[in-house]
């Protein structure tokens, strides 16, 4: 499985943060919010990894995630020169797709919680598979429509009328069909390449699979200064609660075994002295110490 993370738009709901720097590079409590996504991926296992961002915006995401080596990943880069849609992701990336499948992320969605994403990575055998999430404002996504039996029927993108309070969140779990559906669709009415059509024709060929993420699951939206400041709120809430970091690469990394514990020492040992480090240095003095506890 590979992954392409979209971390493209302009931003414009966070003006005039969006001055400063690009929506998925703001401050989420303590760590760049595409940390988040990041996190979710490695922590779901996947390796290869593909951003996408604005010609503006590409070298800031390149300056601060590299090639992905420090994590035991490869991170490749592709432009996206206009806002054309998020299905327009798997048109720029074909090459990086190639025949295999492809979990999408988008670059301001921020999960926390669960096992459901390593588990649906893990089990995905095939056409497509999506998340759905009970939330108050349906309007704002995509709304799966579901029959009494508790099958997807039908999603529409911003209903006005939703006919659920099941919107889809930004991860989207696809075969490499999804290149061909993709370049196959036509621009919606706002002029992009909606992923909503993308999961329609899924639907149309009876492979699209949808989840109901589990109630204590949290999907966060960062995308209004309100809505980033709450975000903020709950990852500081949860973190202060449980004195884990939500988010943290390096230690996703540590825990897949992308990395060995000498080489997540040796990221340590590059970080300034902070927080984050610490918390880093606690998270391999627990290592060692179930390491002693095992032997
Ligand atoms: C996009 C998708 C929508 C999905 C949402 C998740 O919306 O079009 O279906 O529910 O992401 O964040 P947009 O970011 O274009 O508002």
């Amino acid at each position: 499985m590979k992954a392409i993370i979209l971390a493209g738009g302009a931003g414009s709901r966070l003006y005039p943060l969006t001055q400063v720097s690009s929506k998925q590079l703001q401050a989420v409590f303590d760590k760049p919010m595409i940390y988040y996504p990041l996190t979710a991926l490695i922590a779901s296992g996947v390796r290869e990894l593909c951003l996408i961002s604005t010609p503006d915006d590409l070298p800031r995401f390149q300056a601060l995630l590299g090639d992905g080596a420090q994590w035991g990943i490869s991170i490749d880069y592709r432009i996206q020169a206009r806002p054309e849609g998020i299905a327009q992701a798997f048109i720029i990336a074909a090459d990086f797709v190639g025949t295999d499948n492809v979990i999408l992320m988008l670059g301001d969605n921020i999960f926390s919680g669960g096992d459901d994403f390593p588990r649906a990575v893990s089990s995905f055998t095939g056409g497509a598979s999506i998340f759905a999430y009970h939330v108050k404002d349906p309007q704002r996504y995509g709304v799966v429509q579901f029959d009494n039996a508790g099958r997807a029927i039908a999603i529409q993108e911003k209903p006005q009328h939703p006919k659920s309070n099941y919107a889809v969140p930004g991860v989207y779990i696809y075969d490499h069909e999804v290149v061909k559906i993709a370049q196959s669709i036509a621009p919606s009415a706002r002029g992009e390449l909606e992923i909503t059509d993308v999961n329609l024709e899924y639907l149309r060929q009876g492979k699209l699979q949808v989840r109901r993420l589990s109630r204590g699951f949290a999907w966060l939206d960062a995308g209004t200064s309100s809505a980033l400041h709450e975000a903020s709120s709950y990852i500081e809430a949860i973190e202060r609660r449980q004195g884990i970091k939500i988010g943290c690469p390096e230690e996703a990394a540590l825990i897949r075994g992308f990395l060995s514990i000498q080489q997540f020492e040796a990221l340590i040992a590059h970080m300034p002295r902070c927080e984050y480090s610490d918390y880093l240095r606690g998270v391999a003095d627990e290592w060692h110490r179930l390491q002693r506890e095992r032997a």
